[in-house]
């Protein structure tokens, strides 16, 4: 019976696959996996495909639980199939779960080595995570000591019981149990991470004495999961803005519910154990600054790009500035090592307390999230133009034991960065000495928020003065002044509220970049210049601004009897871009934006509508290139594409997935002598010693984590390309000129030159640990646009070396250089 049962459900999946029923296939399959596990084997193909389409449409359904669901259905029937791990992992890295995404896509990795799809996206994932991987803060020898210290110091006087909040590698467990704790708890949320604790507490001879734990502290339970009440927790669970890994919220459960009660206070003397948390508290600075960098990639500062002028009715703005309106929690800030910014920063106030919190007051911790903003006003000690409020923190550990995230300080941490948009009443941002800058600091949704922001120069500032003594009105103190200016300001500033436009802040700084824009202008002018139905075109000056002037005599409908067809140009660049309305302005062009955002393609719309374009000439193209048959439809069948625009690198500094792929197909939708942007890429790099790239990419050895050994565990993190990077300003020698790598052709088919070996000149000697690379991209044969600039919108990617490999002036070292979808390898041949 059950044979029969079998076959009939093999069919019937068969039959529902035939008729694009997925859910109903994949039913009929995971009933025949239960009942013969024996067929395994042999269905096993099918029953992906099954899956994989049943979860594409479950996705696009947004039944995301019933979508997990499957997959760990199916993981529990194929628990060593790398391909449905990583498979779970893609979902779970789209819908923002990275960490345990990369979990799926390390055992998919594991399970099968030579699996490319896998390995890319597990170096992508950990890319991501780089920082929360702590290789950057394990290397901080004295973070490490320092945090042992005060952990010992407690222990030493009594606190038997410890609990790590957000143990990550386990590694302030470990100086607990070694400072003598009796009993020590650790708690890890990331399923990553907590295996990886496992390891490294198993690895360090401590199993049976730390007891990990793999959930929210928040969920701890007692006697549940510890036995009783303990008398220290100890935590770093802090980012650049403090409170933003939730210390507030889990100290105010871990005192609630898991600490015993603290200290009596003014009582010589209390019960011999009390309640303790590392650290004490914590002193949150801040400072107003000038940023050029900061101030390109969060304020449109361009009112013209390439003749487009921009609409005065869209106002840009970041993420970190859309936050403060929200309810979503959105991050209110960016993060920066500011030391390390390229172009620098000029400090304008001096630094100012900004809030302080004792971590073993909880009445103070629970009144933080209710308290109201706090009014705070700063003068201006050095004249510039006002980019950002930079925030950083002194962490007292206990009374001697102090870690500091100052920008001036040689430190793992970067600070939290709030950049100023919208100043109220001014679109000038300059300031002076005398000048006051107002702000309300609070801490609400587990985020140090500063809002408010605005300026008080020194002008109105005694013009009101004037006005308050004058009616001998007296306001109590200079915040309450300048609050009651900073609302007089608002009000008048009230009508002329505008379309606000999200953008992320390498789009802005895009938009800010006009160059860039100035080069696609000139290349699209060529090429449609090239292609106008006119003998008079080919012998057409191409200098850009006169052949515009001459395309729109040309195309004057009046001016030939028939009337032209529009040149058709598509842009199907990441992210918002005014490609397609600068390309519009030629006339007689009607353009596809790939923009899919609403607000995105309202503010682009308005755009063109500000320059005078007739509405028919914008369209939008909602579908991505990847989709062949979509594509293949054209706007008109008998029409084809004259340009087509792709992105090729990435902001990160890698390029594109598959850009070749999309090359490949663009060429089959090109009008004869129509082109792609760019027509080829050139990949440069040179050979560098960075030690502050290795030490940034893998702890080294065991003396930065004070002799604990845990360098092996975190480093099967390590990714071999660093992305982000900022190249200008890494600390590094060059022992190399710039070489070129390999050459991307996207208008020839594939010449195979996805593999090439490139000889090196060492121009001097050192230690080879690292290759940057970048990027030249030739929009024709006179026009590129190179992504290697401080003063653009990508940053730049490096190899780097597993081994430092020493050379000499004189040397010829031979690069082996691949390029297969976004992972270019670069290996050195010895
Ligand atoms: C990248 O390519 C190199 C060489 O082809 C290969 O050894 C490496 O495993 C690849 N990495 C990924 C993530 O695919
Ligand atoms: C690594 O830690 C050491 C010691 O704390 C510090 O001097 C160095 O700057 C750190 N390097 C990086 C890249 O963080
Ligand atoms: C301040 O005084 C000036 C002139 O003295 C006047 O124009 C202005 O309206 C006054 N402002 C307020 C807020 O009273
Ligand atoms: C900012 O100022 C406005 C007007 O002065 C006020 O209504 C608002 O509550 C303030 N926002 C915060 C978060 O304090
Ligand atoms: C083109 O011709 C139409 C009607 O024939 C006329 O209304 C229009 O003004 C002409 N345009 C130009 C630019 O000469
Ligand atoms: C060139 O690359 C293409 C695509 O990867 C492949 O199909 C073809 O066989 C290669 N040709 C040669 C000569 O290696
Ligand atoms: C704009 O971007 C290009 C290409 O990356 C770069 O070379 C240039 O320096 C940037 N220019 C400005 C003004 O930002």
């Amino acid at each position: 019976l059950a044979r029969e049962l079998i076959s009939q459900s093999l069919q019937s999946a068969q039959h529902c696959l035939e008729g694009q029923d997925f859910g109903t296939a994949y039913a009929h399959y995971v009933l025949v996996l239960n009942l013969a596990p024996e067929l395994k084997h042999d269905v096993k193909e099918m029953f992906q495909f099954t899956l994989f389409k049943w979860a594409e449409e479950l996705d696009s359904l947004t039944r995301i639980q019933d979508l997990f669901n499957c997959y760990e259905q199916a993981l529990e029937l194929f628990p060593n199939d790398e391909v449905i791990c990583n498979s779970m992992g893609e979902h779970l890295f789209r819908m923002g779960f990275r960490d345990e995404a990369a979990g799926y896509f390390h055992k998919a990795v594991k399970l099968n080595p030579d699996f490319a799809d896998a390995k890319e996206n597990f170096y992508r994932v950990a890319n991501w995570l780089v920082e929360r991987w702590h290789f950057i803060m394990l290397n901080d020898t004295n973070r490490n000591l320092i945090y042992q210290k005060a952990i010992q110091k407690k222990v030493c006087s009594g606190c038997r019981t410890v609990l790590d909040i957000g143990t990550g590698t386990g590694i302030l467990s470990m100086f607990a149990k070694k400072a003598g704790a009796s009993s020590v708890y650790a708690c890890e949320l990331s399923k990553t991470m907590y295996k990886l604790a496992c390891d490294v507490v198993a690895a360090n001879n401590m199993e049976g004495e730390i007891k990990l734990l793999h959930m929210k502290s928040l969920d701890i339970e007692i006697p549940k999961h510890v036995p009783e009440r303990i008398s220290l927790v100890v935590t770093e669970t802090v980012d650049a803005g403090l409170f933003g890994e939730g210390i507030v919220e889990s100290l105010v459960h871990a005192w609630e519910h898991l600490l015993l009660p603290p200290k009596p206070k003014n009582e010589c003397v209390g019960p011999d154990e009390y309640g303790q948390v590392v650290p004490a508290g914590a002193v949150i600075f801040g400072m107003a600054v000038e940023c050029k960098e900061i101030r390109r990639h969060h304020r449109v500062c361009v009112q013209e790009i390439a003749g487009v002028i921009l609409a005065e009715t869209v106002e840009f703005h970041s993420p970190t500035y859309a936050a403060i309106n929200s309810d979503e929690t959105v991050e209110p800030y960016t993060t920066e090592k500011l030391s390390r910014v390229p172009g620098g920063y000029v400090p304008l106030t001096e630094p100012f307390k900004a809030m302080t919190v004792d971590f073993n007051d909880l009445q103070e911790l629970k009144n933080l999230a209710t308290r109201k903003p706090c009014k705070i006003s700063v003068p201006v000690s050095r004249g510039g133009v006002l980019d950002a409020i930079v925030v950083w923190f002194v962490l007292h550990l206990d009374h001697e034991h102090t870690l500091s995230t100052s920008p001036t300080e040689e430190t793992c941490w970067e600070q939290a960065v709030y950049p100023v948009q919208g100043l109220p009443g001014t679109s000038c941002y300059s300031v002076k000495p005398g000048d006051t800058v107002t702000m309300d600091v609070s801490c609400q949704d587990c985020y140090l928020r500063i809002q408010n922001v605005s300026l008080v120069t020194s002008e109105s500032g005694m013009d009101i003065e004037r006005n308050f003594s004058e009616n001998t009105v007296s306001l109590g103190n200079e915040a309450e002044l300048c609050s009651a200016l900073a609302s007089l300001q608002t009000t008048s500033t009230l009508d002329c509220v505008g379309k606000e436009c999200v953008l992320e802040s390498t789009e802005i700084s895009l938009l800010n970049n006009v160059t860039y824009h100035e080069c696609f202008k000139a290349a699209i002018s060529k090429v449609l210049s090239s292609l106008t139905p006119s003998g008079q075109s080919q012998s057409m000056d191409v200098d850009s601004h006169s052949s515009e002037m001459d395309l729109k005599k040309i195309q004057d409908p009046n001016a030939s009897d028939t009337i032209p067809d529009p040149l058709y140009v598509l842009d199907v660049s990441e992210g918002f871009s005014v490609l397609p309305v600068i390309a519009c302005k030629f006339g007689a062009v009607k353009a596809y934006s790939s923009i899919e955002r609403e607000h995105h393609q309202t503010a682009l719309s308005l755009i063109s509508e500000v320059n005078n374009l007739p509405k028919e000439t914008l369209e939008f193209w909602h579908n991505q290139l990847e989709d062949e048959s979509v594509l293949l439809q054209r706007p008109k069948s008998d029409k084809l594409w004259s340009i087509i625009i792709l992105d090729v690198v990435e902001t990160s500094g890698l390029i594109q997935q598959e850009v070749m792929e999309k090359a490949a197909i663009s060429r089959c939708l090109l009008h004869s002598g129509g082109k792609i942007f760019p027509q080829y890429v050139m990949i440069y790099g040179m050979l560098i010693e960075s030690q502050s790239l290795v030490l940034e990419t893998a702890v080294q050895g065991t003396e930065p984590t004070l002799s604990l050994n845990i360098a092996p565990f975190i480093n099967q993190f390590k990714v071999p390309v660093r992305v982000f990077l900022d190249l200008s300003t890494l600390p590094c020698v060059p022992l190399s000129k710039t070489v070129e790598l390999l050459m991307l052709d996207l208008m020839n088919p594939y010449l195979n030159s996805s593999s090439r070996e490139v000889k090196v000149q060492i121009c001097k000697s050192g230690q080879v640990t690292a290759i940057p690379f970048w990027y030249r991209m030739h929009l024709d044969e006179d026009i590129s646009l190179d992504t290697s600039s401080e003063s653009s919108h990508w940053k730049q990617a490096a190899v780097v070396l597993d081994k430092p490999i020493q050379v000499q002036v004189g040397d010829e070292v031979i690069l082996n250089i691949q390029h297969h979808k976004s992972n270019v390898s670069i290996m050195i041949k010895q």
